[in-house]
């Protein structure tokens, strides 16, 4: 077979072939294969600090950090080493009944970091199983504490927009429509109340006028529904794949005060803000609030592999305590739960995170980011910027005065994206919403570059 070198290494028979079982065998998530398939793919072949590498050999930066997931930059040499070595002890073993060392310290690691009182760890694989564990440790509790009469009506709360993720049961407490109004037919039951979506405001306020009323809708579902509500679950301070929603401040507090008052557990999904995306080690503590059942994935291994952790606190992990006949005991668990490699992985990204350092940069990169998108904030078809730390969001608009959007089939965000590529810059973007979420150690400069890129673009397909 003739090869070809390019400057990645790859030979030319070799690219064309991976294009074609790409486009012959592989389903991608939330991707319409119709049109990836009339497109040529992105191939990644390799990685180097914030750049994906393609297979003709170009840079691109990784303006959302794969998918949110990278924190500081890809190939980390402690990272790397950190997973070699523990390589050569362990890949994995369960922690059905057994334990092993990367399991034991990483859950001792993450008692230290998170709020307070949150004591005990309990793994999963992703974002969405770390939720589903915690749903289910909720209703669980609930028939622990209560009994069976008592769950026969269990229900959960979650706000509109939300995103949990893509299994049943956090897709059932999801609220983005797009995503999940196709499979209501089979998702759980649950109770919704309207998103704090502030440009858009459910209840008609403006931010001049805005004293968090809609934190009542949670207090008012809560008093109304008698109890049955055995968890409130919610994105804090940023509802992310809805387009960067940003939560009023004092929102979180009113609804962790109304879940006190009425007897419902509250669980933070810290999946997307955690580990210092926006500003502080995870969001809830920009309100002083600590949950009941706290999620945490994506960044928790650097974005390097998939391990995710739902935090209880004492109170609802002592429930789950009593004689093996009792079967008190939370019956949940995954094959590669709490997998060796990823929880070293995970070790080494929290040591590189240890001093505060990195966290403490975000504000100023926020900063620079900030300013430096600053000047499309009064293009015609720049509805709002949204930015908490490094999560930032560009909302398009066709009008601004309606704030209605451009029609779906325009897809102008993502062309958008594409054409970021020709400026060495990868993006993903929401719907209508441009989504810069960069590493955590992406420097000044690159920051700039990725702002006045992305404002290049926007004029370019929308006008000066
Ligand atoms: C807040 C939040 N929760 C859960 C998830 C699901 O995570 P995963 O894709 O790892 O299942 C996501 C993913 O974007 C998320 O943003």
């Amino acid at each position: 077979m003739k090869t070809v070198l390019t400057s990645t290494g790859a030979g030319l028979d070799r690219r064309e072939e991976i294009r074609r079982w790409d486009r012959d065998h592989l389903w991608h998530p939330f991707t319409q294969m119709q049109e990836y398939l009339a497109d040529d793919p992105l191939v990644v072949v390799a990685a180097e600090g914030h750049y994906l590498i393609d297979d003709r050999g170009r840079r691109l930066f990784d303006a959302t950090s794969v998918l949110w997931c990278n924190l500081l930059g890809h190939r980390v040499p402690e990272i790397d080493a950190a997973v070699s070595e523990q390589l050569g002890r362990l890949a994995h073993s369960t922690l059905l009944g057994a334990t092993h060392p990367a399991a034991a310290e990483l859950a001792r690691r993450l008692v230290e970091i998170a709020p307070p009182g949150l004591n005990h760890v309990f793994f999963s694989d992703n974002g969405a199983t770390a939720v589903e564990a915690a749903l289910k440790i909720a209703f669980q509790y609930r028939l622990l504490t209560q009994g069976k009469e008592a769950v026969e009506k269990a229900a959960y709360l979650s706000l509109d927009n939300a995103y949990h993720g893509d299994t049943l049961g956090a897709a059932a407490v999801g609220g983005v429509e797009l995503f999940h109004d196709i499979f209501k037919p089979i998702l759980l039951p649950t109770l919704k109340v309207p998103s704090p979506y502030c440009y858009r405001c459910p209840i008609g306020k403006t931010r001049t006028d805005c004293s968090v009323d809609c934190a009542d809708d949670v207090e008012q579902a809560l008093a109304r529904e008698g109890g049955r509500v055995c968890a409130v679950i919610l994105e804090p301070g940023v509802q992310a794949a809805a387009g960067m929603l940003l939560l009023p401040d004092g929102y979180l507090t009113r609804v962790a005060a109304a879940c006190r008052k009425h007897g419902a557990l509250l669980i933070l999904d810290e999946v997307a803000t955690g580990f210092g995306r926006t500003g502080t080690l995870f969001a809830c503590q920009r309100e002083g609030v600590t949950p009941d059942l706290m999620c945490v994935a994506k960044g928790l291994t650097g974005g390097y592999l998939p391990v995710s952790a739902t935090l209880a606190t004492d109170a609802v992990y002592n429930v789950f305590l009593g004689r093996y006949e009792e079967d008190r005991h939370f019956f949940h668990g995954h094959t590669y739960t709490g997998n060796a490699l990823g929880c070293a992985a995970a070790l080494a990204t929290l040591r590189l995170l240890a001093d505060g350092a990195v966290v403490a940069a975000v504000s100023t990169k926020e900063q620079v980011l900030r300013d430096g998108l600053a000047p499309l904030a009064s293009h015609r078809h720049v509805g709002e910027i949204r930015q908490a730390g490094l999560m930032c969001g560009v909302e398009l608009v066709a009008d601004r005065h309606t704030k209605a959007w451009f029609p779906r089939g325009d897809r102008v965000a993502y062309r958008i994206c594409l054409s970021l590529r020709d400026r060495g810059i990868f993006m993903r973007p929401l719907g209508d919403v441009l989504v810069l979420m960069p590493p955590l150690s992406s420097t000044e400069d690159e920051l700039r570059h990725l702002a006045a890129s992305m404002g290049t673009a926007v004029r370019e397909h929308l006008g000066a």
